[in-house]
C-alpha cells in the first residue's frame, strides 16, 4: 500500500506536493539535453537555468493559489516566506542545476512542507527514473508502495557514502577536502552526485550508507531530511547535535555508522 496519510491536511499537502514535484518533473525531462538559457549566481560555478525558474513558478504558483494562506520558502525568490506560518513548503525546484546544464542524469524536485515548526510532508521527485520518494511525519518514508529502512550496515569499511562540495570551494579554505580524503581513505566508495536532496533519499533507500555536506540551503534538505529520518536514518551536526534545519551542517547515516563518520570529518571553526 502506498502512502495514505490519515490526517486530511497533510493528505490534502501530500496530494499537492506530489503532483507539482511530478508536473515540475515533466518539465525537466522534456527540457533535458536541449539549448538552455543558463546564468550564474553566487559564484561563476553556481548555476540558475530558465527550467529552475519555470518549475519554480508553476510550483509556488499552484500552492498560492490552492492553498493561499500557506507561506512559501523557494530557492529562486518566487515564493512568500514567513518562518512562523502554520504551514510553510519549503521548495527546490531544480536540485542537481550543474548536473541539469550537463545533461549528468542526476537531478530532481524537492519539496518539504513544516507544519507548526515541525517536518511534515516531504516529496522528493528524480523526472529520468520516475521515481518519487516521499515521507510523512510518523508514516514512514516511501518509494511507490515500498517502504524505505536505512542499511543495517555497521563496518564503515564496507560503507558507500555519498558528500558534495559548496559553490565557494573555489576560494574559500572550509572546502570539505580533508574530510573528503579522510573518508575516500576508510569507506568502501564514495560519490558526489551532485543532489543533496536524492543524497538524503538514497542513504532512506538503503542505496547509500551515509551523507555529509556543508552550506547547505533548507531548500535543499526540508524534504530529504523528513524521508531520511522517517526510514529509520540519524542526522547531525558536525559536533553531533541535533543540528537546525538550515542545511549548514549536514551528517546523515543509517545511524550505526554515525560516530565512524563523525570521527572522520575536521571539526569546524564555531
Ligand atoms: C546543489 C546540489 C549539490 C550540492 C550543492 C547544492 P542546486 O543544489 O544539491 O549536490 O552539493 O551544495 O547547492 O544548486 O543544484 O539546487
Ligand atoms: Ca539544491
Ligand atoms: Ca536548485
Amino acid at each position: 500500500m502506498p502512502l495514505a496519510p490519515a490526517d486530511p491536511e497533510l493528505a490534502e499537502i501530500l496530494g499537492l506536493a506530489r503532483d507539482l514535484a511530478r508536473r515540475a518533473g515533466a518539465i525537466q525531462r522534456d527540457r533535458y539535453e536541449t539549448g538552455l538559457t543558463i546564468e550564474t549566481k553566487s559564484a561563476t560555478i553556481d548555476l540558475v537555468t530558465e527550467v529552475d525558474r519555470a518549475c519554480e513558478e508553476l510550483i509556488v504558483g499552484e500552492i498560492q493559489a490552492a492553498r493561499p494562506g500557506d507561506a512559501v520558502l523557494a530557492e529562486e525568490g518566487q515564493g512568500g516566506d514567513a518562518e512562523q506560518a502554520r504551514v510553510r513548503w519549503i521548495v527546490d525546484p531544480l536540485d542537481g542545476t550543474t548536473n541539469f546544464a550537463h545533461g549528468f542524469p542526476r537531478f530532481c524536485v524537492s519539496i518539504g512542507v513544516e507544519r507548526e515548526g515541525e517536518r511534515a510532508v516531504g516529496v522528493v521527485y528524480d523526472p529520468l527514473l520516475d521515481e518519487c520518494f516521499e515521507a510523512v511525519r510518523g508514516e514512514g518514508a516511501w518509494l511507490g508502495t515500498r517502504r524505505l529502512q536505512v542499511t543495517q550496515e555497521q563496518d564503515f569499511g564496507r560503507a558507500l557514502v555519498a558528500t558534495g562540495f559548496a559553490y565557494d570551494v573555489h576560494k574559500s579554505d572550509d572546502d570539505n577536502l580533508a574530510s573528503f580524503r579522510n573518508v575516500v581513505k576508510s569507506a568502501r566508495g564514495i560519490r558526489r552526485d551532485g543532489s543533496a536532496a536524492l543524497d538524503l533519499c538514497y542513504v532512506a533507500a538503503a542505496r547509500l550508507d551515509a551523507y555529509w555536506e556543508l552550506k547547505l540551503h533548507p531548500w535543499d534538505v526540508a524534504a530529504g531530511f523528513l524521508i531520511l529520518e522517517e526510514a529509520g536514518g540519524h542526522i547531525s551536526d558536525f559536533s553531533g547535535g541535533p543540528g537546525d534545519r538550515s542545511g549548514r551542517e549536514v551528517v546523515s547515516s543509517n545511524g550505526r555508522l554515525h560516530d565512524a563518520l563523525l570521527a572522520l570529518l575536521e571539526p569546524r571553526a564555531r
